[in-house]
């Protein structure tokens, strides 16, 4: 029998020979098409999660397939020695559309936030200024490697690893006072993402992402907008600091960029570009021509079929549902997000991760972010049939598990007991792995996506 079609062959290997730094649901993807996957049973869900926002074109997309084929049978990999075409046209491609003048790539979205931390501190080497600190924001995420833990607001991530490599100075983000008091003399940059996603998906103010823009301008603050995830079409415009109306001078790329094949990038003006000389850099892999191939044609697509419309068009549709979800049910405490990344955050009656769990067994798959947040962050081509299958899906989840706004009033209205209590979510099963959690695979129960699509 092949691994491919046995789930606990599948989990046995993985416990045994993976290193154990994830808790992955009980379930392994085979396939999958247009915003849809398909585990080892043949079982079909709707994606709303795009591999945390990295499936932009959905998955086995005929462009992006046909240009990774088409690349694979050419030349997968070609060292810097020599010139790649492909690295050549995609640096072309992502200047021409943004404030940039030149584009380097690495593997992934940390790799681009090291470029960008190194490349802002060369900046100012070069110019003979004694200028390194770099000012984030609390609860940032930019990535897992020394240096980006160091520059990540969140100590979790950095404190088993310590010493932390110093030269970063962390404020409460949308508190431009705070950042402005943060700054001084040796400071190089402010480093900041325009939606904290992986803190539970929190924009900037956009007043208060022009007063850091103006005021790093105002003294010669390099401004780093990590748009690792917010980057390439994914908050309804080709890079989200276009939406807030800023032009930072180094951007960073990662997730969505090549649809899923791993690259990274990062983006800056000519006077940062002089951050890096020759030999300063560089990545064996980084710009290989099976990544930039796969890039060009996700740059392409997203022109050619005007995904940034229908992001747009989607985010309206899905927020005017949830919206309407959270006017029926007052345990949806906030809904937030641009463009196709959107949180959905519960009072303490729902559990996120049992919400996850419990869209799983009902073929819908999401993220959980801490303990009140669940993060949406679909492909670019989503349709309305997919989002109406999503709303419908956390409806009933929700009407089976806490009384609509309506039925409450009238439970308060007879006086009956139990409307001052909370209500209860016991009816979820917890993460296989938690604290007293069965121990054997949930079996997703029906699912609910809908059987055309393949
Ligand atoms: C904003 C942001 N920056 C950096 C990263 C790190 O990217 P990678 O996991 O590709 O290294 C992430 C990953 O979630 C991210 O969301």
């Amino acid at each position: 029998m092949s691994i491919e079609n046995d789930l606990s062959l599948i989990q046995d290997f993985d416990k045994n020979y993976f290193l154990q730094v994830f808790k992955p649901l009980p379930v392994a993807f085979v396939k999958g098409k247009g915003c849809y996957l398909y585990d080892t049973q043949g079982t079909k869900y709707i994606d709303m999660i795009g591999g945390i926002a990295v499936n932009s074109l959905g998955h086995a997309h005929p462009k992006l397939v046909g240009a990774i084929k088409k690349q694979a049978g050419e030349l997968i990999h070609c060292c810097n020695y020599y010139y790649i075409p492909g690295r050549s046209e995609l640096a072309y491609k992502l200047c021409k559309n943004s404030f940039a003048d030149k584009a380097f790539f690495c593997n992934s979205g940390a790799e681009a936030n090291e470029a960008a931390i190194k490349i802002a501190r060369g900046y100012f080497h070069y110019r003979n200024e004694d200028r390194y600190e770099i000012v984030t924001a609390k609860n940032s995420f930019h990535g897992r490697t020394l240096g980006t833990i160091a520059a990540t607001g969140q100590p979790k991530f950095s404190e088993p690893f310590a010493p932390v490599m110093p030269g970063f100075k962390y404020v409460p983000f949308n508190d431009f006072d705070a950042l402005k008091e943060a700054c001084g003399p040796k400071t190089a940059a402010v480093m900041l993402e325009l939606v904290q996603g992986e803190s539970g998906v929190h924009p900037a103010n956009i007043e208060y992402a022009k007063l850091v823009d103006k005021f790093c301008k105002d003294h010669g603050i390099l401004l780093i907008i990590d748009e690792v995830q917010t980057g390439i079409g994914r908050t309804g415009m080709m890079f989200c600091h276009e939406r807030y109306g800023i032009t930072p001078d180094i951007i960073t790329l990662a997730k969505g960029l090549a649809g899923g094949v791993p690259i990274g990038a990062m983006l800056c003006t000519d006077e940062v570009a002089t951050g890096f000389h020759v030999g300063d850099h560089g990545s064996t892999f980084g710009g290989n021509p099976l990544a930039c191939a796969a890039a060009n044609a996700v740059l392409d697509t997203i022109k050619e079929e005007n995904l940034l419309v229908n992001v747009n068009e989607m985010n309206a549709y899905l927020m005017e549902k949830l919206t309407k979800l959270k006017g029926k049910y007052d345990c949806i405490t906030d809904i937030r997000g641009l463009g196709l990344l959107i949180g959905i955050e519960f009072d303490e009656r729902i559990s996120a991760s049992q919400m996850m769990i419990e869209m799983f067994r009902n073929g819908i798959l999401v993220s959980s972010i801490g303990t009140s947040t669940i993060r949406l962050a679909p492909p670019l081509i989503i349709k309305k049939k997919e989002i109406d299958t999503f709303c419908k899906v956390l409806d009933s989840i929700l009407k089976n598990t806490i009384p609509a706004k309506k039925d409450l009033l009238s439970a308060i209205k007879d006086k009956l007991p139990q409307t001052s209590k909370k209500v209860s979510v016991a009816s979820f099963d917890k993460l296989p792995g938690e604290e007293d959690a069965q121990q054997t695979p949930a079996e997703p129960s029906a699912p609910v996506a809908p059987e055309d699509d393949m």
